[in-house]
């Protein structure tokens, strides 16, 4: 198949420059476009055909369900039975990078949730996405447009490396602002469960409402046999190929200095091994796969470049890769859980 590809000028009134995405969409076809957090892979969500056509693009396990894009917070409740807390939290952070999961309405098929009796819903922030659903005229069911399994995408660029030939086409609307997935909650009673960590953090929700909690599969491995309570959270993912090894701060003091020490014995043994780090420690550290993604404290910036870091190692001969992981806190614990799940796990603390 050939994929259109549309770039997006920012001075240009977008609507024109939006039809004919819109109009795939209306039709059941296919289209990648940016939001805030990452680029999404849209479909008419309440479409099931076009839905099975994004697991099959994307080569997406079918129990992973899709998060359904509106234009307007009060959109949700056509689609979700909606309530007092989705209010609370809408107004608060709607458009923006929060999913909330809901008890799903008919008009949303199955094969969208991935079987669940419940629907996540998130309104976008991005302007280019909001005026996509608005012409569209309907739901989009959106993941992340990478193949299953490779670091979410927050550029054109990396959604062209992915899904090129296999969607009916790309609006480009340069890098996204924020590079980390959305915040995903679920909601039960007046209590605020945290599935997925993003830059709606545990602190801000908690200014809205006082039962928040984290949802154990967000910083650990989950016993054998033990299911997330968001499907996707299970599967291995953000994962280059090289094997990845966070390097975590045990609390002994003295952390920047032990890691710079162990990464420069390492760079001696392996002139090729893969290091991802904070800007501070670049002087130190001379090798062909050194990569640094910003000052110690700036999250924003470390968030706006990971995925991008994770798939460039991918060009290079790295033959294992070593992260170095922030303080788990605000913005820095959906870093950290992503750098963990790209990880696999493996953490080396110093
Ligand atoms: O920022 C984002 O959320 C991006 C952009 C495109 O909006 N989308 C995204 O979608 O990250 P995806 O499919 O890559 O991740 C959705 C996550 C998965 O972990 C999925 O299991 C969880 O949200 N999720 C979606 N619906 C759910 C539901 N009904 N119950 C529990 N978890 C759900
Ligand atoms: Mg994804």
């Amino acid at each position: 198949m050939k994929t259109e590809y549309w770039k997006i000028d920012p001075y240009a009134p977008l609507e024109p420059q939006l039809a004919d995405a819109a109009s795939v969409l209306a039709h059941g076809g296919l289209v990648a476009f940016p939001t805030e957090t990452v680029y999404g892979l849209g479909a008419d969500a309440t479409d099931a055909a076009a839905a099975s056509r994004i697991y099959a693009a994307k080569g997406r396990p079918s129990d992973n369900p899709l998060i359904v894009h509106i234009a307007h917070p009060a959109d949700a409740g056509r689609y979700a039975v909606t309530g007092e807390l989705y209010e609370r939290l809408s107004s608060a952070f709607m458009p923006g990078p929060l999913t909330v999961v809901m008890p799903r309405r008919g008009c949303i098929p199955l094969s969208v949730t991935g079987g669940l009796d419940s629907v996540g819903i998130r309104c976008p922030e991005n302007r280019i996405a909001r005026t996509l659903i608005c012409l569209a005229g309907v739901p989009v069911a959106a993941p992340s447009a990478n193949l299953s399994g490779r670091p979410s995408p927050t550029s054109a660029r990396h959604v062209r490396a992915d899904l090129d030939g296999k969607i009916d086409g790309i609006l480009d609307g340069g890098d996204c602002t924020v590079g980390l997935e959305s915040t995903v909650v679920k909601l039960c009673g007046d209590r605020v469960t945290v599935l997925r960590p993003g830059a709606v953090t545990p602190e801000m929700l908690r200014e809205v409402c006082p039962h928040v909690t984290l949802d154990a599969g967000v910083t650990e491995k989950l016993p054998e046999g033990v299911a997330p309570q968001a499907p996707g959270m299970k599967y291995r993912h953000y994962a280059p190929r090289a094997r990845v090894v966070l390097i975590r701060d045990a609390g002994h003091g003295d952390f920047d200095r032990r890691a710079v020490l162990f990464l420069e014995q390492r760079l001696r043994e392996e002139p090729a091994v893969g290091i991802l780090c904070f800007d501070e420690y670049g002087p130190y550290l001379h090798g062909k796969n050194v990569m640094t993604f910003g000052k110690k404290q700036d999250d924003a910036e470390h968030a706006r470049r990971l995925f991008d870091c994770l798939r460039r190692f991918d060009e290079t001969d790295a033959p294992e890769i070593y992260a170095v992981a922030g303080a788990p806190d605000g913005l820095g614990l959906a870093l950290y859980n992503r750098m963990l799940k790209a990880a696999g796990y493996t953490v080396l603390d110093l």
